[in-house]
């Protein structure tokens, strides 16, 4: 049986993003007091809408760079799950000064108002993107290559800090290298889209997504509750210091793939959608070929076991589009 943080007082940064608000769901169903701390650069309030009204759920609505606004986050909090960060690698290379800012400086933030706080326990996000231009599959913690991307650099640097601070405060914290991930929630709209939320509401207006490259760049696409299910895991881990642990699936699939994989879902589910066809583009500055998790750490050292592959994955994901996004955009 999986461990369980139960009446605990956590904070999650980015709590009103994608993985953050399935975070603060799933702590709150524990029983859990929950912090957010959110800007709403990306989140939205919509993901919060069962939050917001549990007495036990605490929103601040400020930003990680700020100190105080920290502080106070953090006041009386035992767990932090930091998600709170400019995703996109495209996002990154268009304004490198933005995503270094919070990503590097609002990580430091957070993490040393941890420290004041004496928090037990402080897990982020990082990311597959740390591997950069390693070829070797799948992709083991220990070996990494060059980053491609500034956001690489920035998730690369959290890894440092990490490492940094449990040695110079002492303080226990793990960073969990996600693999893509998708779910209810991500968010479809604008430049910066991931490709699944991208593919399905194309597919739902009956219009042609796009591939960069010719789709046989390939990911271990990831359900977003093996994700939080493995947060709660390292929250919970033995030991001390700075561990780093792949977060995924263990599964590979191309953009070709994934692309008919969605739209059998779409099409089972009565959407008609069968006839459409993908349009490609070339491909992008920063994108990493193939990406394949290794998670025997995360099994061996933290207990964790996927809960969904990708099909699972998708078919509890689709209805979620269905739902929001069949009529407009
Ligand atoms: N989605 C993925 O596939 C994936 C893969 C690897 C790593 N990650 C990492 O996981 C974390 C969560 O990603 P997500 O997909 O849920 O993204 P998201 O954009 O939905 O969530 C990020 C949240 O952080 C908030 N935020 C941004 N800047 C902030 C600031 N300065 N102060 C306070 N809040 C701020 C946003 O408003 C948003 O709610 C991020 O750190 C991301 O880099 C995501």
């Amino acid at each position: 049986m999986e461990k369980q943080i139960t009446n605990t007082k956590v904070l999650v940064t980015g709590g009103a993003g994608f993985i953050g608000s399935h975070l603060v769901d799933s702590l709150l169903a524990k029983g859990n007091e929950v912090v957010c701390l959110d800007n709403f650069a990306t989140g939205r309030r919509e993901n919060l809408v069962s939050a917001l009204t549990n007495p036990r759920f605490n929103l601040i609505e400020g930003d990680i760079r700020n100190r105080d606004v920290c502080r106070s986050a953090l006041k009386n909090v035992k767990i932090v799950f930091h998600e709170a960060a400019l995703g996109s690698v495209p996002r990154s290379i268009a304004d490198p000064a933005e995503s270094t800012s919070v990503n590097v400086a609002g990580f430091v933030n957070v993490l040393h108002a941890a420290v004041e706080a004496k928090v037990e326990s402080f897990v982020y996000a990082s990311s597959s993107s740390v591997y950069g231009d390693e070829e070797k599959l799948p992709k083991t913690e220990e070996r990494i290559g060059t980053a491609l991307s500034p956001y690489a650099v920035t998730k690369y640097t959290n890894e440092l800090f990490g490492a940094n601070f449990a040695s110079v405060y002492g303080i226990k914290v793990t960073g969990l290298r996600y693999f893509n991930v998708f779910g209810p929630r991500q968010d479809p709209r604008g430049a910066y889209a991931a490709v699944i939320p991208r593919f399905v509401t194309a597919l739902l207006r009956h219009e042609s997504p796009v591939i960069f490259g010719d789709g046989t760049n390939s990911r271990d696409f990831t359900f977003v509750a093996n994700v939080v299910s493995a947060n709660m895991l390292a929250a919970l881990r033995e030991g001390s210091g700075h561990r780093v642990y792949n977060v995924a699936a263990g599964g590979r699939t191309n953009l070709n793939e994934l692309f008919e994989a969605l739209k059998e879902a779409l099409v089972l589910r009565g959407v008609p959608c069968g006839d459409v066809e993908v349009k490609y583009a070339p491909g992008r500055a920063g994108d990493i070929p193939h990406s394949f998790a290794d998670v025997s750490r995360a099994e061996e050292e933290l207990g964790y076991r996927r809960l969904y592959d990708i099909k699972a994955g998708i078919r509890e994901m689709v209805g979620y589009y269905m739902e929001n996004y069949s009529n407009n955009e």
